[in-house]
């Protein structure tokens, strides 16, 4: 993936953001994507979702290149890959209640009837720890915490019945006493609704704890990748093990 730098008309130097990078996230897995910041991850994850063509390569899903999908292949596809952001403030609209919000994908996707729409909801937000429904349908997300809008947001994907979720630093923004209650909705997302996990995070203890496979970016590549327990024991690349120990404390304190 390059940039190019210089403004509206390209000119300026190139930028490779993310080089050579070729990875794949299977059924019901959960993989990390791991890195310093700058290091590409925002980038892959832009990519994966088609909100940036890659200048080389291709994304595939279930087998097939994202870019020869048809219209209403191309709609299903968006359905079934949702994004959890960083920031769910940004994600979720200030002037929507928390019902407008996840009504919203199911209206655009057109799943269901009044009825199952709104059962489906009620239902979901009860997954993510939102009960009873009633208390938080006719909220704004400016009236609930970090971690219930993060909620919200998990919510709104969960709804779609996706198959792949792409989560880049989903817990980065929130007070780390709540960010184990997130991580652990992805967890329950894969055993319990069979949901793929690709998550992008800089905190390893939450990689540690989540991830059944890790890859490690640094500037622009994919310097190791493997078993996420096999990785944090005996990391093969120079980068992963400064990175390992800088974070020592904080992972021994997560796997104790
Ligand atoms: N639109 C853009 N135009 C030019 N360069 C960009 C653009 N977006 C990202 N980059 C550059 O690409 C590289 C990778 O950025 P990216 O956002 O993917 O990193 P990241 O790993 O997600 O970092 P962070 O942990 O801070 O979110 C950086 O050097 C960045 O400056
Ligand atoms: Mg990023």
């Amino acid at each position: 993936m390059a940039f190019i730098g210089g403004g509206l008309f390209g000119r300026g130097p190139r930028t490779i953001a993310v080089n050579d990078v070729s990875f794949a996230v299977g059924r019901r897995e959960i993989v990390a994507l791991i890195g310093a910041s700058g290091s590409g991850k925002t980038t892959i994850v832009r990519t994966a979702l088609g909100l940036q063509a890659p200048s080389a390569g291709a994304v595939r899903f279930c087998g097939r290149p994202v870019d020869t999908l048809g219209a209403s292949e191309r709609q299903a596809w968006r359905r079934r890959v949702q994004l959890i952001f960083q920031d769910p403030s940004e994600a979720l609209n200030p002037r929507m209640t928390v019902q407008q919000i996840l009504l919203e994908g199911l209206a655009i996707h057109r799943l269901g009837t009044r009825a199952e729409r709104q059962a489906r909801i009620v239902e979901a937000l009860g997954f993510v720890g939102l009960a009873p429904a009633d208390a938080f349908l006719g909220r704004h997300p400016h009236t609930l915490s970090g971690g219930q809008r993060q909620r919200v947001a998990i919510a709104a994907a969960l709804v779609l019945e996706p198959e792949l979720l792409v989560a880049d630093e989903p817990v980065s923004m929130l007070d780390p006493s709540i960010r184990a209650g997130i991580l652990e909705l992805f967890r329950r997302l894969r055993t319990e609704r069979g949901m793929s996990t690709l998550i992008v995070t800089h905190d390893l203890p939450s990689a540690y704890n989540l991830a059944d496979r890790a890859h490690v970016m640094n500037r622009g590549r994919i310097v190791e990748e493997g078993d996420t327990a096999a990785v944090f024991r005996s990391p093969r690349d120079d980068y992963t093990r400064r990175l390992i120990a800088a974070a020592r404390g904080k992972v021994q304190e997560a796997a104790s």
